[in-house]
C-alpha cells in the first residue's frame, strides 16, 4: 500500500510514465511528497525510494543537494528574506532582521504557531524589486518592514490563499497539453531502451 494518497500517488504514476528510467523521475516525485507532507518526512522519501528502485540514502542524498526540499519539519509557509548583493544595498539584512522580529523566530526558525519559517536566501532573481521576500516561493514584493507585516498579517487572516498555496505546492494548475502520455507507447519505448542497451552493454564485453 502507498504511502501517498489518492491524488499524489496517481500524479506520481503519471510523472513515472514519463521517464524511460524511473530513478530520472526522482527530483519530480520528492516535489510530490513534499507537498502531501510540507516537507520530506521520512515515509515519504522510502516511498519515493521504493518508485524509483533506490535506497532511501540515495533519494536524501539527492534531496540534500537542494535548497527547495526539506528534510525537517517547516511551517505552513516559508519566507525567504534575500540578502545577495542588491537586496543587501536595499537593506535586506535590515529587512531580514525585522522579519525575525516580527515572526518571533530565528533565521532559519519556525514560529511558535508552526506557520511561518524564516529564511535567508541567495538571490532570487528578482533584484530589481529589492530587497526581495518569497513565501512558498511566490514573490509577494514587500521591500519595507511595514509591507512586510501587513503581507504577514493578510496571511494569518487568509487573505493570500489564492496567491500563496501551503508550502510543498509548485503548480496548482496541472498540466494537460505538452507533457500528456500515451502510456502503452512509453512502456514499449522503455523496452526498446532498454534492450538497445543490454545489446550494446553485451557487445562492449566481448
Ligand atoms: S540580489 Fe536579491 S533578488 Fe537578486
Amino acid at each position: 500500500m502507498s504511502y501517498f494518497n489518492a491524488d499524489i500517488q496517481k500524479r506520481a504514476a503519471q510523472l513515472l510514465s514519463l521517464y524511460p528510467r524511473r530513478r530520472s523521475a526522482m527530483l519530480p516525485l520528492l516535489h510530490l511528497a513534499q507537498e502531501q507532507d510540507g516537507y520530506l518526512s521520512e515515509a515519504g522519501i522510502e516511498e519515493v525510494a521504493t518508485m524509483t528502485g533506490t535506497t532511501p540514502a540515495d533519494v536524501r542524498g539527492t534531496a540534500a543537494f537542494y535548497d527547495m526540499f526539506h528534510l525537517e519539519p517547516v511551517g505552513q509557509y516559508v519566507v525567504g528574506v534575500c540578502t545577495n548583493i542588491a537586496c543587501l544595498i536595499a537593506g535586506g539584512e535590515e529587512l531580514l532582521e525585522h522579519a525575525s522580529k516580527k515572526l518571533g523566530c530565528a533565521v532559519g526558525g519556525t514560529s511558535s504557531d508552526g506557520m511561518f519559517t524564516l529564511e535567508e536566501t541567495e538571490c532570487l532573481a528578482d533584484c530589481n524589486i529589492a530587497p526581495c521576500v518569497q513565501v512558498n516561493h511566490r514573490y509577494v514584493r514587500t521591500t519595507t518592514p511595514d509591507s512586510f507585516d501587513a503581507m504577514i498579517g493578510e496571511i494569518r487572516e487568509g487573505k493570500r490563499t489564492d496567491e500563496i498555496p501551503p508550502h510543498g505546492t509548485l503548480i496548482r494548475v496541472r498540466r494537460d497539453g505538452g507533457l500528456r502520455t500515451n502510456e502503452p507507447e512509453v512502456v514499449e519505448a522503455r523496452a526498446t531502451t532498454l534492450k538497445a542497451r543490454d545489446a550494446r552493454v553485451a557487445k562492449e564485453q566481448k
